[in-house]
C-alpha cells in the first residue's frame, strides 16, 4: 500500500488557477494536471491562455480578475461544468517598479486591483461555494515582499502584505467550516515577469548572494508546496504563509568568514 500517494493526492480535485497562462501559475497548473487533477486556468490574455491549457491538459477560461463580472462568470461556469471547486489558487499578479514618489493613482489602482482586490473577489466567490459544501482549500501566491519590502516596489509590497493578512482573516472565519486558506511566498523566481530584471549581472550577483541555496528559483519549484497545501497532507493547517525561497527569508548572511 502506498500511503504517501493518498496523503498527498490531488487526483480528481477540481482546481482553479487564476493567472495560469504562464510563469508560476502555469507550472503549478501543470503540476496538478500531471497528478490527475481537473485543472481550469484563467488569465486576461485569451490566446496565450488557450495555448497553455492545450499544452498542459487543462481547461481555459479567460478572466481579468480586476473585472467583477468576469470573475462571477468564471466561478459560475466552473461550478456549472464541474459542480464544485476543491482548490482555488490565486496567482494573478502584476508589478510596476518605481520610486515611491513617482507612483501615480493609475499605478496604485492597477497593482492593487489585480493583486489584492482581484484575489479577494475570487476568494469570496469561490469561498461561498466551498462553505456550502463544507470543504475546500485556497492558496494565495504572496511574495518575499510580504514581510520585508524591497525598495521601488512599495505598492506591490503593500498588496502582498495585504494578501497574507487576507489569508489569515479568511482562515479565521472559515476554519471551523471546513475551508482552509494558506499562502505560498516565492523567493526570486525566473519568469516572464522578472526575466528582464534578472538579466542584469548586478542583479544576478545580488540575488545569488542573498539566497542561501545560491540559485534563483524556477516556477516548478513551487509545485510541491502548492500540492501539499491542496492535499490532505496539510489538513490541519490554515492561515499560514510558507516561504519557498531558497532560504532568503531565513535570516541575513554577513561576511564573517571573510574577515
Ligand atoms: P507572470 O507575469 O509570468 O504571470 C502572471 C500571470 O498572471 C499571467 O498568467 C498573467 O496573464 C496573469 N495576470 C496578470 N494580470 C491579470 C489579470 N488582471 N487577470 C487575470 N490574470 C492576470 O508572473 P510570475 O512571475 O509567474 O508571478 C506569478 C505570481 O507570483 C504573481 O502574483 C507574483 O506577484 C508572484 N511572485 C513572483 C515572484 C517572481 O520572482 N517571479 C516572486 C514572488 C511572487
Amino acid at each position: 500500500m502506498n500511503m504517501t500517494d493518498s496523503l498527498f493526492s490531488v487526483r480528481e480535485k477540481v482546481v482553479l488557477v487564476s493567472g495560469g497562462s504562464r510563469g508560476i501559475g502555469r507550472a503549478i497548473a501543470e503540476g496538478f494536471s500531471d497528478r490527475g487533477a481537473k485543472v481550469i486556468i484563467s488569465s486576461r490574455d485569451a490566446s496565450v491562455l488557450h495555448d497553455a491549457a492545450k499544452a498542459i491538459g487543462a481547461e481555459a477560461i479567460a478572466c481579468d480578475v480586476a473585472d467583477k463580472q468576469a470573475c462571477e462568470s468564471l466561478v459560475d461556469r466552473v461550478i456549472e461544468e464541474h459542480g464544485q471547486i476543491d482548490t482555488l489558487i490565486n496567482v494573478a499578479g502584476v508589478n510596476r517598479r518605481k520610486p515611491a514618489l513617482e507612483i501615480n493613482d493609475d499605478d496604485y489602482d492597477f497593482v492593487m486591483d489585480i493583486n489584492l482586490r482581484g484575489a479577494f473577489r475570487l476568494s469570496q466567490l469561490v469561498g461561498k461555494t466551498m462553505l456550502e459544501r463544507g470543504q475546500g482549500s485556497q492558496i494565495n501566491i504572496a511574495s518575499l515582499n510580504n514581510d520585508r519590502p524591497l525598495n521601488h516596489v512599495a505598492v506591490y509590497a503593500m498588496s502582498k502584505a495585504g494578501l497574507v493578512h487576507m489569508t489569515r482573516a479568511l482562515a479565521l472565519e472559515w476554519g471551523g467550516k471546513g475551508v482552509r486558506v494558506n499562502a505560498l511566498a516565492p523567493g526570486f523566481i525566473l519568469t516572464d515577469l522578472t526575466q528582464e530584471l534578472w538579466s542584469s549581472p548586478v542583479m544576478q550577483d545580488w540575488g545569488l548572494s542573498v539566497t542561501p541555496m545560491r540559485r534563483l528559483g524556477t516556477p516548478e519549484d513551487m509545485v510541491g508546496t502548492a500540492v501539499f497545501l491542496a492535499s490532505e497532507a496539510s489538513a490541519f493547517m490554515t492561515g499560514q504563509c510558507l516561504f519557498v525561497d531558497g532560504g532568503c527569508s531565513a535570516g541575513m548572511e554577513w561576511p564573517i568568514d571573510r574577515t
